[in-house]
């Protein structure tokens, strides 16, 4: 082994540490930030490594795609709004897809024309590269249309829909077979082409029926899958370092599908074929007399309040409310109040959307509880002021065993002694049910947009 390869190899392996401290950073808001960029010098070190040590025949592409790359990265991640933050990371992984599918087409493209043998260890992960790439690819672009409203989100189904997926991946299965009996043979080409063929139409056909309120889940998936083609690349290559990353992102992107399928009450298979046959679920409808309140009133029940807990969701984003609602916290917090701020797995529409925008405005991280954290507690709260949920405070997840969200875990707003509801309507949330929250006694609507509701507070409590 040479100088080059030794330390070649362990840059790899003080990338890959960085990897998963990173990774491990990033399940706490507190260090989030560190894991990020501890993740970024991991991956830096693997490139300048792979350049360094790798066979160049010439750098000027490598610099003009770096140069390119980064412009495009970093302008768009500068650029897009939090609350498209799904749909820019399903293209993200579209382009991780088809970057493995290309490395896996080229690998055996180079193979076959340096007329070298391509023994079953690599001929397998080059077709896994190439199908799951493809699948990858097409599948995001399609999420990222829907997600932007590029194409309509609802779930589009046809006749035969089934039987034709059936037929391809008998064909993904038949090909497979054919590729890897004999990698080199007249016809092996035609297999590696039908495989990406096929895997295009199956990541279109495989997302259509997948209603856009569920992409999310989606989105995590493949994240999962363009994790799998990256590592079936990196044993095309035999490039551990890309093994690793694509071991890691694969891992976590299914543990993560699995988080948010569990905290929205679903299975994976409900979200990815209920487009496609599953019973919907309607839930009851709730009807009654909603209690409105103003501003100046709930500020007189606000101020006398000892403990509140504001509890954020998807309208809080949609206002961009986060900074006032940090206001209003501190304003409470000068005026005697214990403070907190109970975050739903599922609030919004991203996992860790509501800690992002609380991390955005400064909320200290010591203040933020989980729902398995609060809801015992919430018994002996004064006041919980939902800022813009809907369904993860619908007290029907608990009683209505006909509405889809039932046995989903919800934060027990109505357990405590009073509850504001901030929002523009009596509209139901992103699970399309009633809330019957809303009617309860204890329970006061502060209609209107939910920065322009706090911020009102807010000038209350400054003017008294
Ligand atoms: P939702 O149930 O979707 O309710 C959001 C509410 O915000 C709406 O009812 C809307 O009511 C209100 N709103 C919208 N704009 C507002 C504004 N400017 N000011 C005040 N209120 C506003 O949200 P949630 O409680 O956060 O629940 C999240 C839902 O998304 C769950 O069903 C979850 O399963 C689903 N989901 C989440 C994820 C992740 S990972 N977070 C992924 C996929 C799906 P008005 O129109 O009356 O104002």
């Amino acid at each position: 082994m040479s100088a080059v390869q030794i330390i070649s190899s362990l840059s790899y392996i003080l990338a890959s540490g960085l990897f998963i401290f990173g990774l491990k950073m990033l399940s706490s808001p507190a260090t989030a930030r560190r894991g990020n960029l501890v993740s970024a010098v991991g991956m830096l070190i693997a490139v300048v490594a792979t350049l360094a040590g790798g066979d160049i025949i010439s750098y000027q592409w490598i610099v003009v795609g770096v140069i390119v790359g980064a412009l495009v990265g970093a302008s768009a991640a500068l650029r897009v709004p939090m609350t498209s933050m799904p749909e820019f990371v399903a293209l993200f992984n579209g382009f991780g897809g088809i970057a493995s599918l290309l490395v896996g087409w080229a690998e055996y493209h180079r193979s076959v024309t340096a007329a070298a043998e391509i023994p079953f260890a690599t001929a397998l992960p080059i077709y896994l590269a190439v199908l799951i790439g493809g699948v990858t690819f097409t599948g995001s672009l399609i999420a990222y249309a829907k997600l932007s409203e590029k194409i309509d989100g609802k779930p589009t189904l046809f006749t035969g829909q089934q039987i034709l997926n059936a037929t391809i991946l008998i064909g993904v299965v038949a090909c497979l077979v054919a590729f890897v009996a004999s990698p080199t043979g007249p016809y092996a080409y035609w297999f590696v082409g039908g495989a990406i063929g096929l895997s295009f139409v199956l990541g279109v056909l495989a997302t259509i029926p997948i209603g856009g309120a569920d992409m999310p889940v989606v989105i995590s998936l493949l994240n999962s899958y363009s994790g799998l083609a990256a590592c079936a690349a990196g044993f095309v290559i035999s490039n551990t370092v890309l093994i690793v990353s694509g071991s890691l992102v694969g891992a976590s992107g299914i543990i993560l599908t699995n988080i948010m399928c569990k905290a929205m009450n679903r299975s994976l298979p409900n979200v990815l074929f209920s487009g496609l046959g599953a019973a919907v679920k309607a839930g009851k409808g709730f009807h009654g007399e909603a209690n409105p309140i103003t501003a100046p009133d709930a500020y007189f029940i606000l101020e006398a309040a000892g403990s509140v807990v504001f509890v954020p969701g998807y309208g809080m984003a949609v206002a961009q409310a986060q900074h006032v609602v940090r206001e209003l916290g501190e304003l409470l917090e000068k005026n005697g109040a214990e403070v907190s701020y109970a975050v739903h797995p599922v609030a919004g529409r991203m996992p860790g959307h509501m800690n992002v925008l609380l991390a955005e405005a400064n909320v200290p991280y010591e203040e933020l509880v989980e729902m398995d954290e609060i809801n015992p507690r919430m018994d002996n709260v004064d006041v919980a002021v939902v800022i813009g949920a809907n369904d993860v405070v619908n007290p029907a997840a608990r009683t209505d065993e006909s509405s889809p969200i039932y046995g989903m875990p919800i934060i027990n707003v109505d357990h405590a002694r009073t509850v504001f509801v901030l929002k523009r309507s009596l509209r139901s949330g992103f699970a399309g049910v009633d809330n019957p929250l809303f009617f309860n006694e204890n329970t006061r609507m502060l209609f209107g947009d939910a920065k322009q509701s706090i911020s009102a507070l807010v000038t209350e409590f400054k003017e008294m």
